[in-house]
């Protein structure tokens, strides 16, 4: 087993919004992926689970449920393929404005959380927006969403100021967070660096 960052697809977009359900029940509308992909401005990513053989996802499952061969595909989240299998585990992306980008969404399913994917996701959507000639990276978090202000302030994110009454369910308000300077020749080393400091064995 082992696991992967890659765009993400039409493909993936049933097991992205079931993560974002989970990640953002009371967001209404709940985000459409499907039409995202398609807005030109958007560049999302996925970080998969990837299986190498039918048998060790065979073996998995009926270690966990005692379920016989025949239902495991009907069964299995992961994506049953000729080479490998799949199991995407969290989801991330932005918009790209005029040299700025601007987080949409980051997600980890909650079985696989504080594992590191978070940060990993962070680190690639920063790398891809550089590549792109990303200079700042700025994002809007609930003032009551401490776990992710700390996975951003860990990767030199500060807060810029508030919106008020941002979220349309419970009106709370959000904190804006930037990264400056985030093609700078020491940010770069630094996320270069963390993303090597990060085991997925990628
Ligand atoms: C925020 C989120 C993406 C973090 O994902 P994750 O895979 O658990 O994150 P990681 O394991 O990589 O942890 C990264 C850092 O986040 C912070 N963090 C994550 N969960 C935390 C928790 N429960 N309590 C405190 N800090 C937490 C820590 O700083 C952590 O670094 P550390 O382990 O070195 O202390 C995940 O909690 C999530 O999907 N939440 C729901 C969706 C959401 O709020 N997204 C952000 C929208 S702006």
């Amino acid at each position: 087993m082992h696991y992967i960052v890659r765009p993400m697809t039409q493909e993936d977009v049933p097991q992205v919004t079931a993560i974002d359900r989970e990640a953002f029940p009371t967001m209404w509308p709940p985000m459409n992926y499907q039409r995202e992909l398609e807005n030109h401005l958007a560049h999302y990513i996925v970080v998969a689970e990837v299986l190498d053989k039918p048998e060790e996802l065979q073996t998995k499952f009926e270690v966990n449920t005692g379920l016989a061969h025949k239902v495991v595909e009907w069964l299995t989240p992961h994506k049953v393929g000729q080479e490998h299998l799949e199991k995407i585990v969290g989801f991330a992306g932005f918009w790209m404005m005029a040299g700025e980008a601007h987080i949409i969404s980051l997600a980890v399913k909650k079985d696989f959380r504080r594992r590191g994917f978070g940060k990993l996701l962070l680190i690639e959507l920063v790398r891809a927006a550089v590549k792109i000639e990303a200079e700042i990276v700025t994002l809007e978090v609930r003032v009551s969403n401490y776990e992710a202000q700390r996975l951003y302030l860990q990767y030199g994110f500060v807060g810029k100021g508030v919106r008020r009454a941002y979220y349309t369910d419970n009106r709370e308000d959000a904190l804006i967070m930037t990264l400056d300077d985030a093609d700078s020749k020491e940010c770069v080393a630094k996320f270069e660096q963390s993303r090597n400091n990060l085991k997925f064995g990628l």
